[in-house]
């Protein structure tokens, strides 16, 4: 554990461009858990975090919503607020990296590090959109994989052979937004010398005693492969700072990112070199393995070069699976921290995280049945009865009141060394260590109880029944102490049955003597049912494209289509004779309903059915024009059901139309590539 007696913690800043899932809370989670630790144990800590609020996606995101990036990273930032503080996690500040503290900070940096000699100017080929009028970032740029050929890969990495690549070496690149044919364009960039700095980064790894081994391996195989120039600029349009001197040119926002903490330090403080220049203090960031290197070289490199304290200790974390697969929307297991806390008690997820939470940087697992069965049988069984069974009890037979304890008492030996331990994991930030530890010293504490038996001992020797239950409740408030920041509120609960309150890890100890308690009360209870209700829809929606349309020789309402899903081919029947002919339906891109149960109509078999919007004046037929044959249509928060359903069951499902769009429970249908419409009024029916 540091000397130091002033610490900052920083936890990554997040995206304000989408909401805080599960994956996220593994990070603000265990950062929490480690502030407060070092809170509690006295040191003077700030917990600083911010949005991070700028580059291509926010930029494009809004614009496609027709709103500014101001308004919605605002949207974001309220709601990011929101949910983590019914998280639990106690930033001293949250800011935003669209500040004037960070533009100040920003300008600082770019301009020593340019008047030092560690910025160049070199001229780069970039994927240009004439018809978008925008150069195209990797996401933004699709096409044939130079290396295994694949189609339809980003302008980054081929999903299919994993190569990485730049944009320009795409093979017949495409636009994602306009879909036309990109050109190759120059422009002026600036380059930040990362490769100058490699020695000392060497350095700085190689003495550094508080990375973790594995993230330094990674870091360092890095650096002796040669390490690249970095592009630190971008062309508007672009949501961020612009560059000094510039008109059209920003910083790239993994520059200004990380000076946001930096930033919101000074917010907070109004001074922000009392921390970062200033070898009294130590500063600790958590981030994901995903930005390793961003943490581990550019920053640390930009730091050095102008003069700003380095990161003392990093912490990396692995990522967060559900269910043992990566978080996945179509199974539901993309969890936003809304959906959770609408439905489970944030402490809870605080336990569980923690008690996975190792040293080093592996994947953490959210799994429903474990998650169920560690707070029933930890939490719950071991901690939260174990405090209810001995306070009840003094309740109930000592008139609410704690003797004194004996100290020579084997179990307080075996207790304050279970202290100790626990102590020395929070330290080394092993929180699932910890964790074993205190149930370890609950399960002592059960174990003396029972053994101890005051419910007889109450009736022949009183002195011996005051000492158990003595003993028993400073077990209790240590406990409550030693989970302080992992359920601090539960803590608080269990503290102020016990009759004290605040209390730090400096009251550890068996001195809580001769004292009134309050009423005992349960406050963690079993899950009985399901941990979380993944919410299900039962239809199967999938883009069809009309490949011909015949009428139907006994019907004279109906046609018969013949579809393309891209992988199969289908014949539905649809009642459209009346609303459309023949050619304004041919090569149209519809929605269909797959998983229907297969019909003949009027002797003509119908695989399926198309889906079209009446609001009493029209009829118009759902339109995917946006996307892809064979993509499917889903619903955001819902599980889509592939099982077989009857008409029946289908004409109980209410979708309907919004603002032009397709919607189911106010959520709108949409394909990876964009929502489905409706060219008709509002709550029109659906089938
Ligand atoms: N904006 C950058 C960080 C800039 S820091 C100067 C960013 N944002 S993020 O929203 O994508 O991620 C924020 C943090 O959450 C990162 O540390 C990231 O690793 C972590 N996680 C995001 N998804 C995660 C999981 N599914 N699982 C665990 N952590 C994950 O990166
Ligand atoms: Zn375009």
């Amino acid at each position: 554990m540091t000397e130091k007696n002033k610490i900052l913690v920083t936890a990554a800043l997040p995206y304000a461009n989408g909401p805080i899932h599960l994956g996220h809370m593994v990070e603000y989670i265990q950062a929490d858990i480690y502030v407060r630790f070092l809170r509690l144990i006295g040191k003077k800590t700030i917990f600083i975090c911010a949005d991070d609020t700028h580059g291509a996606p926010i930029e494009i995101n809004a614009s496609k919503q027709g709103v500014s990036p101001e308004e919605l990273i605002a949207k974001y930032s309220k709601e990011h607020k929101k949910d983590f503080s019914e998280f639990l996690i106690s930033f001293d500040n949250y800011y935003t990296t669209n500040s004037p503290e960070n533009k100040h900070y920003s300008d600082l940096f770019f301009n020593t590090l340019k008047e030092k000699g560690h910025i160049t100017q070199r001229i780069v080929e970039l994927t240009y959109c004439e018809n978008c009028g925008r150069f195209l970032p990797d996401r933004y740029v699709k096409g044939k994989c130079p290396k295994c050929g694949a189609e339809d890969q980003y302008g980054d990495v081929c999903e299919k052979c994993n190569s990485t690549y730049k944009t320009t070496e795409l093979a017949n690149p495409y636009c994602a937004n306009c879909g036309k044919a990109p050109i190759r364009k120059n422009s002026l960039h600036y380059f930040f010398k990362l490769s100058a700095f490699s020695r000392n980064l060497e350095e700085w790894l190689g003495e550094n005693k508080n990375l973790q081994e594995e993230a330094r391996n990674f870091v360092m195989g890095w650096i002796k492969k040669g390490l690249d120039d970095w592009d630190i600029t971008r062309d508007g349009p672009y949501f961020g700072f612009l560059i000094p001197g510039e008109t059209n040119k920003y910083y790239y926002v993994w520059l200004d990112a990380p000076i946001g903490y930096i930033a919101s330090t000074d917010n907070h403080t109004k001074n922000a070199l009392e921390y970062w220049k200033n070898k009294e203090t130590e500063i600790v960031h958590f981030i994901g393995k995903d930005i390793i290197y961003f943490h581990f070289l550019f920053w640390p490199a930009m730091l050095m070069g102008t003069g700003f304290n380095l990161p003392d200790k990093i912490k990396v974390h692995g990522f967060l699976t559900v269910n043992g697969e990566k978080m996945s929307k179509s199974r539901g297991t993309f969890i936003t921290a809304r959906e959770y806390l609408d439905q489970q008690d944030p402490e809870l997820l605080r336990f569980y995280y923690a008690s996975n939470l190792g040293q080093n940087m592996e994947d953490i697992n959210l799994d429903f049945d474990d998650f169920k069965n560690k707070v029933n049988s930890e939490l719950v069984d071991n901690i939260a009865n174990f405090s209810y069974r001995v306070l009840s009890f003094c309740n109930n037979n000592l008139d609410s009141k704690i003797g004194t304890v004996r100290k020579s008492e084997g179990t307080i030996k075996k207790v304050e060394e279970k202290i100790e331990e626990a102590k020395e994991h929070y330290s080394n930030s092993n929180f699932r260590e910890a964790v074993k530890s205190i149930l370890e010293i609950s399960s002592i504490g059960n174990q003396y109880f029972q053994e101890s038996q005051p419910w007889h001992t109450i009736k022949k020797d009183r002195k011996k029944c005051e000492t158990t239950v003595a003993t028993a409740a400073n077990i209790v408030k240590n406990i409550s102490i030693l989970l302080a920041p992992i359920v601090p509120e539960y803590a608080e609960k269990i503290q102020k049955q016990l009759g004290i309150e605040n209390q730090t890890f400096s009251n550890l100890g068996f001195n809580l003597e001769n004292h009134g308690i309050n009423k005992a009360r349960i406050i963690f209870s079993r899950i009985e049912g399901d941990i979380f209700r993944i919410k299900t829809f039962p239809i199967m929606l999938r883009v069809a494209r009309i490949e011909s349309v015949q009428e139907h020789p006994n019907a004279d309402k109906l046609y018969i289509l013949k579809v393309s899903l891209g992988d199969e081919k289908r014949q539905i029947v649809a009642g459209l004779r009346n609303s459309y002919k023949k050619e304004e339906l041919e090569g149209k891109k519809i929605v269909m309903v797959c998983n229907l149960k297969p019909a003949v109509i009027r002797g003509e078999k119908s695989e399926g059915m198309l889906l079209a919007a009446d609001d009493g004046n029209n009829l118009k037929v759902l339109d995917a024009h946006n996307s892809s044959e064979g993509d499917s249509v889903s619903i955001e928060g819902y599980v889509q059901t592939s099982d077989e359903i009857t008409f029946e069951d289908f004409m109980k499902v209410k979708l309907t139309t919004k603002g032009r769009k397709a919607v189911f429970n106010n959520m709108p249908l949409k394909t990876p590539k964009g929502e489905i419409t409706a060219d008709v009024g509002d709550n029109a029916r659906i089938r």
